[in-house]
């Protein structure tokens, strides 16, 4: 396994960058029990502003890990009087944050100002006594509240106010989208509804650090931090919590110092360092669901491409996947959180896109031939790149403005590119949202699959060099194709319903023009509606393909809007 697990460590800008972007967020937030206050949820516009608008993804992994280590979890009865409680939380130490939720029961999470307060509190519990039943004495951070009389607060004076975790229903979010004034303001109150409210981010990193608690019984060194939707900016409430056990720090090796005698540890040898991903996943996997309270529904899936255990965190209610050695997946969840971060309208698009492809069925929570969120953003984010003058700049050109401690070469792939936000110069593009929703449908509506393929290192189509309806160029792993996935005739219907989006967008938006109510869904709200019902009240699957494009081409000869439609009914008649 020596050779294995060597193979484990890369050229790392990150560590370095941890110490050199150390913020002091934490410190200037830190406030006495009293004068805590459960925060509102956020909105696109504040959280934007508290996070600068500029931090590196290494500035927030370290942020919120480290606040998530002085983080406990704790079940409490559900009348559970909230000014008791702090009270006694804070005999511990002063609390920086806390808030309830309901999954399944009432829960806190209670974030101290330092590491002794949640010593305190651990050192203190006791272990249950149970009468008919035993258990695993694995003493960790989920905690459960015990009062010493049956309940606090009579059930009808609740005082604990629940901080919402999951997102709003689609048809509350279409009523709300119609009552806005322009599409451009659609799009961020969709993103403002759906995306991660503070509280949530905590709770999956406290979730990360949960679970770390357990692996470290095998590697003490080692750290398990969220990838994929819940730190790349892109992720909405309620989407799975991707994470990766990193054993980098253990299989760094040490400098060489010239004694005459060193020693180096033994190790357990695998045939391939997938063999040792496995294997540890595997072993973490069994520890997790045999001794992790509130871990159930452990599957492992370790002959994946990328190996992985999922499983349900029960308390905080998400669906977990635990990977390993997934270095790549980190980097390109950097990426588009660097994206993200660039311009506001890049993530409003990006959760619009992920919105309407959800509701139109053409992504799935089911694993399939579908196109998956992932693949829907690096093609919002290629369409961007096309833009004239582009919105947001190419995967090379974030390289190029890397500075050494960005350098990173993960398995033999070159993942360097500019971590400092403030180094990538604002672009000139003012496109509205409004122009770029219906533009981005037919970008795609008119989009030569066949032969083309997608590539957001270059921000150009490229000739297509394999047969998958779909290909995507993995940014990082360039011989990877992301939406390998696809068949063609789920590539088929997202052509289709981008051919209607984009027209249907545009006569939504001539109907609010011409309506004083603004209760009919228009504009974004409209595409919100599943598409067949809402261009001819029909159910989904009734119409051929070339019914429903007749169809939208008799509706645009009598169209009054001819002149913006011209372009879309060119690309009809194409094909
Ligand atoms: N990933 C990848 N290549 C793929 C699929 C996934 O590199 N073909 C990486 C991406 O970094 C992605 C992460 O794995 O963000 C997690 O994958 P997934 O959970 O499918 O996507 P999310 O971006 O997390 O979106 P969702 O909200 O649907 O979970
Ligand atoms: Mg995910």
């Amino acid at each position: 396994m020596a050779a294995s697990v060597q193979n484990f460590s890369v050229l790392r800008g990150p560590a370095v960058f941890k110490r050199l972007y150390r913020l002091h967020y934490c410190s200037s937030r830190r406030a006495s029990a009293k004068n805590v206050v459960v925060e509102a949820e956020t909105s696109v516009k504040k959280d934007h502003c508290e996070t600068g608008g500029k931090k590196s993804f290494y500035d927030l992994l370290e942020e919120r890990g480290e606040q998530a280590a002085r983080s406990l979890l704790i079940s409490c009865p559900s009348n559970t009087c909230e000014k008791k409680f702090l009270k006694h939380m804070s005999t511990h130490g002063d609390i920086n944050k806390y808030f309830f939720y309901e999954s399944f029961g009432t829960y806190a999470v209670v974030e101290f100002a330092k590491k002794e307060g949640v010593f305190s509190v651990l050192e203190r519990a006791s272990l249950p006594h149970l009468q008919h039943e035993a258990a695993v004495p694995f003493k960790s951070r989920l905690l459960s509240l015990k009062t010493d009389k049956l309940g606090d607060v009579p059930n009808s004076q609740k005082s604990i106010k629940f901080l919402n975790q999951t997102s709003m229903p689609v048809n509350d979010l279409i009523k709300k989208l119609s009552k806005e004034d322009s599409i451009d303001q659609q799009l961020y109150s969709l993103t403002e509804a759906y995306q991660l409210t503070e509280e949530n981010i905590r709770l999956r990193f406290l979730v990360c650090s949960l679970l770390k608690d357990i692996a470290a019984s095998y590697f003490p060194e080692c750290s398990i931090k969220p990838f994929g939707s819940s730190v790349n900016g892109f992720g909405k409430l309620g989407c799975d919590l991707d994470m990766f056990l990193d054993l980098d720090g253990i299989s760094e090796a040490a400098p060489k110092q010239v004694r005459a005698y060193s020693l180096e540890y033994q190790l357990k040898r695998t045939s391939t360092e997938r063999a040792a991903t496995q294997s540890i996943l595997s072993v973490i996997g069994e520890c997790v669901d045999q001794f992790g309270p509130g871990c159930v529904g452990m599957q492992k899936i370790l002959n994946a491409r990328c190996p992985l255990v999922r499983f349900s965190h029960q308390p905080s209610g998400f669906q977990c996947d635990l990977t390993a050695n997934n270095r790549v997946a980190m980097k390109s969840s950097e990426l588009l959180y660097l994206y993200g971060q660039l311009d506001e309208r890049v993530r409003a698009l990006v959760f619009s896109v992920r919105c309407w492809a959800r509701v139109q069925g053409i992504t799935s929570n089911i694993p399939g031939a579908w196109l998956t969120n992932f693949t829907i953003t690096v093609m919002v984010i290629f369409f961007l790149q096309k833009r004239s003058p582009p919105m947001i700049p190419i995967l090379d050109h974030l390289q190029k403005l890397a500075g050494p401690m960005d350098k990173s070469t993960i398995d033999g792939n070159d993942c360097t590119f500019v971590s400092d936000l403030t180094k990538v110069k604002v672009q000139n593009n003012t496109e509205t949202l409004e122009h770029l929703l219906p533009e981005f449908f037919e970008f795609y509506g008119n989009f030569d699959f066949n032969k083309l393929s997608i590539n957001i290192r270059k921000g150009k189509e490229q000739t297509k060099t394999e047969a998958s309806p779909l290909h995507i160029q993995n940014p990082f792993e360039q011989s990877l194709n992301v939406s390998r996935n696809v068949n063609a005739t789920q590539l088929q219907r997202f052509v289709l319903l981008c051919q209607e989006s984009a027209w249907l967008v545009q006569q939504n938006e001539v109907a609010r023009r011409s309506s004083a109510t603004g209760n009919t869904p228009w504009g974004l709200a409209a595409l919100l509606v599943p598409l067949a019902a809402a261009t001819k009240g029909k159910k989904r699957g009734t119409q051929t393909p070339a019914s429903r494009i007749k169809g939208l081409l008799e509706s645009l000869k009598s169209s009054k809007s001819q002149a913006s439609n011209n372009g879309i009914k060119a690309s009809l008649k194409r094909r």
